[in-house]
């Protein structure tokens, strides 16, 4: 269970990104957050992983606040599944996947490639989950298509058996088809293991087929929270429609708008 315990969060330049945010996600649920852009999707799942620290509030994870004395140990238990894949282009498929284990072995041990056999017997059979054929372990990670790459992505984020998995538009550059199949792996690779997933997406179709449940955000507060089938075009008007100019309230662009009609 991740509970936002009335989160707000103002970055030092004085953007108000979060306002009063509370929700609770409880184990295995896959939830979306929609919203325009600058709505505070980013904002909100890197407080899950202590990357940003709400000024009021706090964020807990079966309990345990997220906090500086907690941070390490919590980060074990949350993985990332990134819009640009963020891998090492010049490093292998293989050492990308096991990069995962990061948070649990010494930085000298994966330097140096010492890894266990079990360690590599699990990247193997993760890269077999997401569909990558072992004639591809030994490429560089640079070489692969997006859609491959985000394979890899999703191996390497469950390594160490997450609890939960933050996606922050893990879709945003890959086709539709691609995206589809992309999405598809995340949910039954976290169902499979019993992992909650927080996602943010762009693409409504998407969000209204993958989700158990849908969190609109606008303007760093929550909208509209529900079932997939309760958010009606009114919801997603007002979600999207025209916002007073940004200014330092974090008011959205309407850079997300076109996405609408996918
Ligand atoms: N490091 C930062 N410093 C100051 N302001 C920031 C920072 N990061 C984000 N913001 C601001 O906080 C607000 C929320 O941003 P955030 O990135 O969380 O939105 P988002 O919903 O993820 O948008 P997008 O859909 O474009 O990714 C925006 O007004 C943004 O400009
Ligand atoms: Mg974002």
């Amino acid at each position: 269970m991740i509970e936002f315990d009335h989160v707000s969060l103002r970055y030092a330049d004085g953007t108000q990104a979060l306002h009063d945010v509370a929700l609770r996600v409880p184990r295995g649920q896959f939830c979306v957050l929609l919203g325009p852009s600058g709505a505070g999707k980013s904002t909100l799942l890197r407080t899950v992983n202590g990357l940003a620290k709400p000024t009021q509030g706090s964020v807990r994870i079966d309990g345990i606040v997220m906090s500086p004395a907690t941070a390490a140990k919590l980060r074990r238990r949350v993985a990332t599944v990134h819009q640009h894949f963020n891998l090492s282009p010049r490093m292998s498929v293989a050492g990308n996947v096991l990069s995962g284990l990061l948070p649990a072995v010494s930085t000298t041990r994966a330097l140096l490639g010492w890894f266990e056999p079990r360690h590599r017997a699990k990247a193997c059979a993760l890269l077999e989950r997401v569909g990558l054929e072992p004639v591809h372990l030994r490429r560089r990670a640079g070489e692969l298509s997006g859609g491959q790459q985000q394979r890899v992505g999703i191996a390497r984020a469950f390594m160490l058996d997450p609890e939960v998995v933050l996606a922050d538009e893990p879709v945003a550059s890959l086709d539709p088809r691609i995206a589809h199949d992309i999405l598809s792996l995340i949910r039954d690779a976290a169902r499979e293991r019993g992992a909650t997933v927080i996602c943010s997406l762009h693409q409504l179709e998407l969000a209204r087929h993958f989700a158990d449940r849908i969190v609109g955000m606008r303007a760093g507060k929550v909208v509209f929270d529900g079932a997939p089938d309760a958010l009606d075009n009114a919801h997603v008007q007002a979600l999207y429609e025209a916002a007073p100019a940004s200014g330092h309230d974090g008011s959205p662009q309407l850079g997300a708008v076109p996405a609408l009609a996918a």
